[in-house]
């Protein structure tokens, strides 16, 4: 019971409320309010659970730490989830960081249906391949590391695939969703083998974190 368990936790845009779950839930989070540039911190035992070590990550780096067992648990958005999948266990649906999926394109642009080769830039390449075949589209994808609305802007892409959250990025570029695919929010992730060796431990944190959510989910969401 003494032994943290290692969660990997996404920097970035959920890091905030994922911070104020873990609270709620009764661990001390004060390490994580002021990280400075120390990557990994301990966060006392809340109230009958094992103590965790939090250890800061990229989104996908959240999900290979898992995968590959370094962590025994992780946090991270549904997308990179998805767009990586691995050797562990979907939990818990924690409803944070609420957005969804959309393909979007410029203002006007006849996307299905019209003649020619389509390009759609994405940073989630799996995910788009699987959504475009199963609409029969044919395009070409471009992987995307950063913003990829300037994909289109600059003439590379036709379209792109991408999160909404609050529709901002899109309006101020001038693009607009063609499609929306499906409802994004952070999961609880588990690796296989320490669910196997830690499995109460898990089990008790995972009923404390759904008991601690919030009780809707709203449009501001931004970390
Ligand atoms: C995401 C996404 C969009 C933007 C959408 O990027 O890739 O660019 O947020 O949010 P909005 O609908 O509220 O405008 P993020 O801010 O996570 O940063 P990134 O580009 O570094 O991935």
């Amino acid at each position: 019971m003494d032994t943290p368990i290692r969660i990997a936790l996404a920097k970035g845009r959920l890091e905030k409320q994922c911070r104020a779950l873990f609270a709620r839930a009764g661990y001390d989070c004060s390490a994580l309010e002021n990280p400075g540039r120390r990557l990994i911190h301990t966060l006392p035992n809340g109230a009958g659970l094992a103590p965790l070590e939090a250890v800061l990550a990229k989104a996908p780096d959240v999900v290979t730490y898992v995968s590959r067992g370094v962590c025994g648990l992780g946090v991270a958005g549904k997308d990179t989830v998805m767009e990586q999948g691995g050797p562990f266990y979907e939990t818990l649906d924690l409803k944070l960081g609420a957005c969804r999926f959309a393909l979007a394109a410029p203002e006007g642009t006849v996307f299905f249906g019209g003649a020619g080769h389509k390009r759609v830039a994405t940073k989630f390449p799996n995910i788009t391949r699987r959504f475009l075949s199963e609409l029969g589209v044919d395009a070409e994808i471009i992987r995307i590391e950063g913003s990829c609305e300037l994909a289109p802007l600059l003439g590379l892409a036709d379209a792109i695939v991408d999160i909404v959250e609050t529709g901002a990025t899109l309006r101020e570029n001038g693009l607009a969703v063609l499609r929306e695919l499906f409802p994004l929010s952070a999961r609880l992730i588990v690796n296989v083998a320490a669910y196997k060796l830690r499995r109460a431990e898990i089990d008790r944190l995972t009923e404390r974190l759904r008991e601690s959510l919030p009780p809707s989910l709203t449009g501001e969401n931004k970390a």
